[in-house]
């Protein structure tokens, strides 16, 4: 048996199906059998799927950050509107202040105004320096492309936003994008499905090898980072409501209950 460096997909880790891995080994190197080893960023980091947060309120990203069970923030133009954060100097303070909150080696997304190469170049690299844990959101329009392919050269980190389909995911990628945002809530919204999305990505990021890490955005609720989870995504960033209402069972609460009033009768 012979051990290959594969290129690297999300495909070839412990955990995948076995119908998965061999859909996509090619059949030469199967029939030869080849040992794959293969590592993808985001696992390699955590090697497993990663939570982020998607707001700017700092309450929601102080509860999510002590649950102990966060690994980054996302925010947005709209997001950081909605907490009154106004002014370049107020948001660059917001952005650090949520840097210290998530703690080190946590991801946290700034999203550039400027739609243009150098505009874009010119607020990346600021954001970038702000804190380690900045990665340079940018919109997936041809300047952000450009935009992207140039941070990557420069080692700094991007999430490409604004993601609504394939072919726009496979450009993130070939720029070099650290992450590609398809947003599941908003296509839901035209009565497509999102999910399907995420399932597209992650087939073709595991054949065509590409890096990029697939962050489920516009997620609205428990279910769709359930769902989200199953289709593959490197990483989920939803509202606290959403991450929240994973912990609901009825049955659980009913249990709870039991055990306590069975323990309180049997101890007096
Ligand atoms: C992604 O990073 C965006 O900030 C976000 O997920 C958009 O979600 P929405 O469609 O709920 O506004």
């Amino acid at each position: 048996m012979q051990a290959l460096h594969f290129p690297v997909s999300r495909f070839y880790l412990c955990g995948v199906p076995g119908d998965q891995l061999l859909q996509n080994l090619p059949r030469a190197e199967m029939q030869q059998g080849y040992v794959v080893v293969a590592v993808c960023p985001a696992y390699f980091k955590n090697s497993s799927m990663l939570f982020f947060v998607d707001t700017a309120n700092l309450d929601h990203i102080r509860e999510a950050a002590e649950l102990g069970i966060l690994d980054g923030v996302t925010t947005n133009p709209s997001l950081m509107a909605k907490e009154g954060i106004t002014g370049e100097k107020e948001v660059l303070k917001h952005y650090r202040e949520i840097c210290e909150i998530v703690g080190k080696d946590r991801d946290v997304s700034a999203e550039v105004i400027s739609t243009d190469f150098k505009g874009m170049v010119a607020e990346g690299v600021k954001l970038a320096a702000l804190h380690e844990n900045i990665v340079v959101k940018v919109p997936m329009i041809r300047e952000g492309v450009k935009a992207i392919a140039h941070f990557t050269e420069q080692g700094i980190r991007t999430n490409c936003t604004l993601v609504f389909s394939a072919g726009q995911a496979i450009l993130a990628a070939k720029a070099g994008a650290t992450y590609v945002s398809p947003f599941i809530g908003r296509i839901d919204d035209t009565a497509w499905d999102g999910m399907k999305l995420i399932k597209d990505i992650f087939e073709i990021y595991g054949t065509a090898g590409f890096e990029t890490a697939i962050l489920a955005a516009s997620i609205r609720s428990p279910l769709h980072i359930v769902q989200a989870a199953k289709a593959g995504a490197d990483v989920v960033t939803c509202p606290l409501s959403a991450i929240l209402g994973l912990f609901n069972h009825p049955l659980t609460d009913i249990g709870l209950e039991k055990f306590l009033a069975d323990y309180n009768k049997a101890n007096g």
